[in-house]
């Protein structure tokens, strides 16, 4: 009896922190959306079309190219890609930051 009662728990467990981490892959998806970063770039492979405001480049594969602190210090300006700082600076939270990087790290 004990060890059905645990291996459902832990069943239900995996269930629940599998999905949360899915949501938090969409919610940095709508951070993306929400933020303006569609002004230039596309990401095709989501089906995301952008305003073409820049010639930036796509993102389908950017979670290939960078790292998480790579992503972090380049859209806060810290540091350069190709010897230029990047367009625009990224304005909001940690949290929603930590969702946006999550989320583009996904994208291979
Ligand atoms: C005003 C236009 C513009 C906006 C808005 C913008 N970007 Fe960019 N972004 C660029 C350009 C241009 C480059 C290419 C920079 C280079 O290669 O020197 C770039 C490069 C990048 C790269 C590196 C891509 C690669 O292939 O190495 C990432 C990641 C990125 N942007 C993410 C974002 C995110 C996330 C947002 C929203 C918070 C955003 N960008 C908003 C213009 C923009």
């Amino acid at each position: 009896m004990r060890g059905i009662a645990i291996s459902l728990l832990a069943s239900v467990f995996i269930c629940v922190t599998s999905s949360t981490s899915l949501a938090g892959v969409n919610e940095g998806k709508q951070v993306f959306l929400d933020k303006g970063c569609t002004n230039c770039h596309t990401v095709t492979a989501q089906g995301i079309e952008s305003k073409k405001m820049m010639d930036a480049p796509d993102l389908s594969t950017v979670g290939t190219k960078h790292d998480g602190d790579f992503l972090l210090k380049f859209l806060r300006k810290k540091i350069d890609l190709n010897g230029k700082k990047h367009q625009k600076k990224f304005k909001g939270s940690k949290a929603d930051f930590m969702k946006l990087q999550k989320w583009l790290l996904s994208l291979k």
